[in-house]
């Protein structure tokens, strides 16, 4: 039996083959017009898709030619250095910014011909904060559901809700003022649960915030995320990245790979890496360790280096005394696992952050 939904969003639930689903999309374009895929006999919708986009500035290409799509209930991570063009490409998606060239649809609506539906299909969340400090948590969060067009009881209603979705049941009376960065943010991702936003982008939600805040919040996406919504995180930390179950690379406005975690690191061919923690930094250092890695690959991060082995272990000890022989003695030197901050590193030589 086929069974078919059509909510007002152009959204298809149904067990059809993708022929015949291809067939009524035909018949209807409006309904959803992007690539359909059939995954064991289940359509899973593209709730995104962008199409060779290109963004100029003046003479400037920041994004040059981006082609990606998003299905409906993935967490997908777009990781970048600062200047690769990460803000300017969801700031296009959410229709801040116009586009040069090229096409974004979201669940099939284009955002200039579509924008209207396509907008109420987004909570976008920037990368500043952007509630008021004067007010209440909860004041706050009703200007917001007002703002969306809900009325005052139902933007009353919510405001409770989410309030406790988002870990501050019992905070929405204290002023913002007197949040802590993680209570704020908090408060602000409450802004992009409101019905009908579906895909939800996040631009460097977390910078900023403490190590135990950092966690708070993006263990709250993870539970979003299972309850059904999109998610498109925006950050430049491959930690963060490594929760999402697909992982972009972007740098110079191009997206460069695409994979899970656990796929791009498999593909990097980076085998082990030596973490060697050292307060100083200098040629010498660098062109000792130089000859450890896997063609001289070393990257110098925040608190030393990453050495690029072929086998750490055997490396590790030997790095050890190099460095001693040259009067340097590292706070710690220890054998890890390639992380996504070094795949970037071995696709471009550069360093997603910090470094040199
Ligand atoms: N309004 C603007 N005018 C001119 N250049 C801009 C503007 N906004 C962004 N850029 C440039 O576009 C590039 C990409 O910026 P951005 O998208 O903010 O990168 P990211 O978010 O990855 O740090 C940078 O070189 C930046 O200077
Ligand atoms: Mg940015």
């Amino acid at each position: 039996m086929i069974h078919l939904q059509f909510s007002s969003y152009g959204k298809v639930y149904c067990l059809l083959t993708a022929q015949e689903a291809k067939d009524i999309v035909k018949e209807d374009p409006s309904i959803y017009t992007s690539k359909l895929k059939s995954e064991q006999g289940r359509i899973k919708v593209e709730a995104l898709i962008v199409e060779n986009l290109i963004k100029k500035y003046e003479d400037v290409q920041v994004l040059k030619g981006i082609d990606m799509s998003i299905k409906e209930g993935e967490f997908y991570a777009l990781m970048g250095p600062n200047g690769s063009g990460k803000t300017t490409l969801v700031s296009i998606i959410a229709s801040i910014t116009p586009p040069t060239s090229g096409e974004v649809k979201v669940y099939g609506y284009d955002i200039t011909d579509g924008a209207e539906e396509a907008r109420r299909l987004i909570g976008y969340l920037p990368g500043e904060n952007f509630s008021s400090p004067l007010l209440s948590g909860e004041e706050n969060l009703m200007y917001f559901a007002q703002l969306w067009g809900l009325p005052k009881s139902e933007a009353r209603n919510l405001t409770h809700e989410l309030l406790a979705r988002v870990g501050l049941p019992a905070e929405g009376k204290k002023r913002v003022s007197h949040y802590s960065s993680g209570m704020k943010r908090r408060l602000e991702l409450a802004t992009i649960l409101f019905p009908g936003m579906k895909i939800l982008i996040l631009d460097e939600p977390v910078t900023g915030l403490d190590p135990s805040a950092r966690k708070e919040f993006l263990g709250l996406l993870r539970e979003i995320n299972k309850k059904g919504a999109t998610i498109f995180l925006i950050t430049h930390i491959g930690e963060d990245a490594e929760i999402a179950s697909r992982v972009g690379l972007i740098d110079e406005g191009k997206l460069i790979v695409e994979g899970k975690p656990g796929e791009l690191k498999k593909n990097s061919g980076l085998s082990s890496v030596v973490s060697v923690r050292l307060g100083l930094k200098n040629r010498e250092i660098l062109a000792s360790l130089g000859s450890f890695g896997r063609d001289g690959k070393v990257l110098e991060v925040e608190d030393g280096y990453r050495v690029y082995c072929k086998d750490a272990e055997e490396a590790a000890p030997r790095i050890l005394k190099a460095l001693g022989a040259l009067g340097y003695e590292p706070s710690r030197v220890g054998i890890e696992k390639p992380s996504l901050e070094d795949v970037f590193f071995a696709l471009t030589r550069k360093p997603v952050r910090g470094g040199v």
